[in-house]
């Protein structure tokens, strides 16, 4: 019987092992091809988005992008805005619907005094601009418009107005 050539069969062997380590490693090649790919382009399976659409319009002084918005007018309101359309309501929706809805002012009654509080309190903390010469347009549209006797929103108490009646003993 013929001796067994370890060496031969030693040869063998490690040339398979070789063989699965390439195989192997081409696996882990194309693996971390994917990988580099991914982290570069982004997931190449995922649906296609469009890009956010960011409104470079808000917070600035003079809103022009109402041009393309909603300009409906239903009963005299504003839709798109939700403000009543009367002298000044340009310069109010382009000062005063920047930052928040103009349906938040529509839902406020105040005297002249108390939208002026308000205007001082927006410019002290939330950022509001001098307002300048509008200022006058916009507390009349506000006052004439959102004053507190109307229907709507209940006025403040006014303690004097209350007609008070005696209980009977
Ligand atoms: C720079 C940003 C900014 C602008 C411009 C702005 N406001 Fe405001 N306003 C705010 C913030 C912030 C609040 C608080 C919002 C909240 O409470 O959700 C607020 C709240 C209000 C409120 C509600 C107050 C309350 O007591 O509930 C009214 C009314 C109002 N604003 C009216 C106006 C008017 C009128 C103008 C135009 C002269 C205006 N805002 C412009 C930031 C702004």
């Amino acid at each position: 019987m013929e001796r067994p050539n370890y060496t031969q069969d030693y040869d063998k062997v490690l040339r398979s092992l070789y063989r699965a380590i390439i195989f192997l490693s081409s696996f882990a090649v194309v693996l971390a091809l994917g990988l580099i790919y991914y982290g570069l382009m982004g997931n190449p399976f995922a649906p296609k988005q469009s890009p956010p659409v960011v409104d470079t319009q808000q917070k600035q002084p003079v809103s022009r992008s109402a041009a393309a918005a909603d300009e409906r007018i239903e009963d005299g309101i504003h839709l798109a805005t939700g403000l009543r359309v009367a002298d000044g309501f340009e310069v109010v929706r382009a000062n005063c619907t920047g930052c928040h809805s103009g349906k938040l002012i529509a839902q406020n009654r105040a005297t002249r005094d108390g939208w002026q509080e308000m205007i001082r309190w927006m410019q002290r903390t939330q950022g509001l601009w001098e307002l300048g010469g509008n200022e006058d347009t916009i507390l009349n549209y506000l006052a004439a418009n959102y004053a507190p006797q109307e229907i709507g929103r209940r006025a403040s108490l006014d303690v004097e107005a209350i007609e008070w009646y005696i209980l009977e003993e």
